[in-house]
């Protein structure tokens, strides 16, 4: 085994650490491409990378633009080209983008493929250019020196290294804007196709109610013509008639203030969902008498949400709460928060009336979807659609558990809320 003279050992063994050092930082940037989103960033992170791994005085980030390069970016001792573009076929970028492969120049004004000019202002003597992805290169990578130096093959591997992985970097970037570009497309378009179905719907409840007072009238003015000469069952037909056009009315009305809300402007303001609820089953309580229902709600459950809309929220989840205990011996009635999980406050309304089947829980917040037979509790199914809307309005969310013959409880937040004292 022969031995190096002390000197060229001591080369050797700073070059090997110097080699250490790149593969490292290398690394880095390799962990670095991968978090970048977008193409400056991508850049930011090459210009550093290419100079550090090179131990170089300045790094160029070129981008293949047509048959030009650009000189896109750069991180060096003194001004390179940043911003401008050259012919493909009259800079060095362009020469390793075309033969797809790096070149590396010990001496700029020995090597033909230099233009000479571009490089006087500049601090650089040598330099290496590696271009960013093999097949079919997009851009380049330089690395410059102040100095002559003729790169060794391995810092010229770990250069060729940084702008293989750029490549791929550069590649998910561009997926990534094409992906977010086809969701806004898309968001956009549903978006406009419900809003579309919102003035349909809208336009079309309004215009039923028409021939629906017709029906009504006429079928009043029908009534009172038979009053005395027809049978009983030509009243029961009658009557029959004008119920049945009631409960449309019903769900036009329904129909319309669904939409409406899809609609309004939300206005939040401080509010007490306490006092609310307590102003609610003071209502519900004066239209049903007869009933005995115990009501719990705590002492202040403040939320900052429109007040107006909320009022239609709690109408809605406490008056079924109301309808849904009707056939239960002590119906009780629960209004409270719980603590917030993931910051905002969870609200609850909770009974112990017929319940539901929880795995049906999803279904109750589609208009006109109902689990209840209407013989056994009326309704028209669109009450728990509305207060999803308003609580999503309000960037909320709605969900409920239940179980049959047990009771439901309904849970919604309101973004901005804080949680209310609990009063037992
Ligand atoms: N507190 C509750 N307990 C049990 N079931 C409930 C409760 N609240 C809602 N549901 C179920 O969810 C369905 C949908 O409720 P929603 O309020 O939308 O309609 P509705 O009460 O039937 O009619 P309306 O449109 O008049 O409110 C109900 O038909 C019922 O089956
Ligand atoms: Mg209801």
């Amino acid at each position: 085994m022969s031995t190096l003279p002390a000197a060229e050992t001591q080369a050797t063994v700073e070059d090997l650490q110097r080699l250490n050092r790149a593969q490292a930082r290398l690394v880095t940037a390799v962990q670095d491409l991968s978090l970048a989103r977008t193409l400056p960033e991508i850049q930011a992170v090459v210009r550093h990378a290419a100079r550090e791994i090179a131990g170089a005085d300045g790094a160029t980030f070129v981008l293949r633009d047509g048959d030009r390069c650009h000189y896109a970016d750069e991180d060096a001792i003194s001004p390179l080209w940043k911003g401008q573009r050259f012919p493909m076929s009259a800079c060095i970028s362009g020469w390793a983008m075309l033969n797809a492969r790096p070149a590396v120049i010990p001496d700029i004004y020995a090597d033909p493929r230099i233009p000479a000019d571009a490089y006087r202002p500049t601090f650089v003597k040598s330099l290496v250019m590696v271009p960013i992805r093999l097949k079919a290169p997009i851009g380049a990578i330089g690395a410059y020196w102040a100095r002559q130096r003729a790169a060794p093959a391995a810092e010229v591997e770990l250069l060729q290294a940084l702008a293989n992985t750029t490549a791929v970097a550069m590649e998910s970037v561009q997926v990534y804007a094409e992906l977010e570009q086809r969701i806004a497309q898309r968001t956009q378009q549903l978006e406009a196709l419900n809003r579309e179905l919102e003035a349909f719907s809208y336009s079309v409840s309004h215009d039923l109610r028409a021939p629906l007072r017709a029906i009504n009238g006429f079928a009043e003015f029908l009534a009172r013509e038979v009053e005395g000469t027809a049978g009983t069952k030509a009243r029961g037909h009658l009557d029959r008639i004008r119920e049945s056009a009631q409960q449309m009315g019903g769900l036009i009305d329904d129909l319309l203030q669904l939409a409406r809300f899809a609609r309004q402007e939300v206005r939040r303001q401080e509010v007490d969902l306490a006092a609310m609820a307590r102003d609610t089953i003071a209502r519900l309580r004066a239209g049903d008498p007869g009933r005995n229902v115990e009501c719990v709600i705590a002492e202040k459950l403040p939320a900052k949400c429109d007040a107006g809309l909320f009022a239609v929220v709690l109408e809605n989840l406490l008056s079924n709460a109301w309808k849904y205990t009707a056939k239960t011996g002590r119906a009780r009635i629960e209004v409270g928060a719980e603590p917030p999980a993931d910051g905002a406050t969870v609200f609850f309304v909770r009974d112990n009336g017929a319940g539901f089947d929880p795995r049906q829980a999803e279904k109750l917040f589609t208009p006109f979807q109902r689990l209840h037979a209407p013989e056994e509790f009326p309704g028209t199914g669109v009450g728990l659609a509305t207060v999803q809307r308003i609580v999503h309005r309000h960037g909320g969310r709605i969900w409920a558990t239940a179980e049959i013959g047990r009771g439901a409880t309904f849970y919604f937040t309101c973004a901005g809320a804080t949680a209310g004292r609990r009063e037992a």
